[in-house]
């Protein structure tokens, strides 16, 4: 059969078409594979979380120690920040007049060193977990504001100095404001008076030129006290204090506070001008006292049978009810992820959380992400699916 001119040249273009469109099908294949491969491969949080914030956990004693082999195992693959969860404090690191105990705070430098995280100082004005002597003389009475003030320069030119450019950035001040906005009667603001805060952070800047100083604190998200919050920071940044972030501690209930007030209180702080970091997260899924939000670790409840009702484990409904409470949290922090810079978690696996202890001691609590024996929980799954999607 003879063809013609014009046949063959619509041939070559009905060929030139399939050839063009089986390429395109190729390279839609086998993008499509490969994002699969990418978002089903990652199952690490700091990876999957790497173009977001910086993901990190808070370490007790055993684990600074690698002495848990579990968690030990868990923070190396999962985070790339770490928190003492109480070396630092000043009951720990600073107990009597001039002794110091550097021996814990610097193995875990050493530890986030040698495993490529990003340390945080936790923490250093604080009204809990601070011994009696240090608002006192020898004879046991109250110090002038000024003894206060020097004998908090000692503090933070001896720790913070030490730490000088191996840690990032410091919890100035902790919980320095009550649910009703005001600053909290704490001894370092009955001594000293208010600027006992604008001090500690103008010491610390001193101390550490370039580490980021925050200011931390719990239940911010209730519009009272966040507004209290608010004026805090805008206070001290209008006397000239370096104020870099503001951690929302993000120890949280099943329902509360809610994901539109979280939400609202990122944007707040962020309008501030400041990083705002999640310092703390773990979600409380036992009872508690309805209304009372608080993380006071001064705080107590009495003990009762039914304020422990998960002894034997946790229910797969509650699982997944803490699995969907993560998911909408997360969702919130990927949504405002160019104004957060970290998120942290309270502990590693369920096992060690604090809230086994507090405000009631020994009840099972189900916080975190791993459970008892290290496991990652429905609720991990539901964090790397939030930002997967
Ligand atoms: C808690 C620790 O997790 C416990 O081990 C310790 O016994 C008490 O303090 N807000 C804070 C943290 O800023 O330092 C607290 O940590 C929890 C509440």
């Amino acid at each position: 059969m003879q063809l013609h001119k014009s046949d063959i040249k619509y041939f070559k273009v009905i060929i030139t078409k399939k050839i063009c469109l089986l390429f395109l099908a190729v390279v839609m294949i086998s993008l499509a594979s490969c994002s699969e491969t990418t978002t089903t491969e990652k199952t690490s949080l700091k990876e999957v979380f790497e173009d977001h914030f910086l993901i990190g956990a808070a370490l007790n004693s055993d684990q600074i120690l690698e002495k848990d082999s579990v968690a030990n195992s868990i923070i190396k693959t999962h985070f790339n920040t770490i928190t003492a969860e109480n070396a630092f404090k000043w009951e720990r690191i600073h107990p009597e007049p001039n002794v110091y105990n550097f021996e814990l705070p610097d193995k875990i430098i050493a530890y986030g060193e040698k495993n490529n995280m990003i340390n945080i100082g936790h923490v250093i004005i604080w009204h809990s977990q601070t011994p009696d002597w240090v608002y006192k003389d020898s004879n046991g009475k109250f110090l002038s504001r000024e003894a206060l003030l020097e004998r908090i320069k000692e503090h933070i030119f001896t720790v913070v100095g030490r730490y000088k450019g191996k840690i990032k950035g410091w919890d100035v001040v902790n919980e320095a404001v009550e649910e009703d906005g005001s600053l909290r009667q704490s001894e370092w603001m009955k001594i000293i008076g208010e600027d006992y805060i604008l001090k500690a952070f103008e010491f610390a800047h001193e101390a550490d030129p370039d580490a980021e100083l925050y200011y931390n604190d719990f239940s911010i998200e209730n519009e009272l006290k966040r507004n209290g919050a608010i004026k805090l920071v805008k206070d001290l940044k209008a006397k000239g204090a370096k104020v870099d972030g503001v951690g929302l501690q993000g120890h949280y209930k099943m329902d509360w506070p809610t994901a539109g007030q979280v939400d609202s209180t990122i944007k707040a702080f962020a309008d501030l001008g400041v990083k705002v970091l999640i310092t703390e997260l773990d979600i409380d899924v036992l009872p508690y006292d309805f209304g009372n939000y608080t993380a006071d670790i001064n705080y107590k409840l009495e003990d009762r049978a039914e304020l422990n009702p998960f002894k034997e484990g946790l229910p797969d409904s509650m699982q997944q009810a803490l699995a969907d409470r993560y998911s909408s949290l997360f969702k919130v922090f990927l949504n405002n992820s160019g104004s957060i810079s970290r998120v942290t978690f309270w502990g590693v696996t369920d096992r060690e959380s604090w809230l086994n202890y507090w405000p009631i001691m020994g009840r099972s609590n189900y916080p975190l992400l791993f459970d008892r024996n290290g496991k990652p929980k429905k609720a991990f799954d539901a964090v790397l699916r939030a930002v997967k999607r």
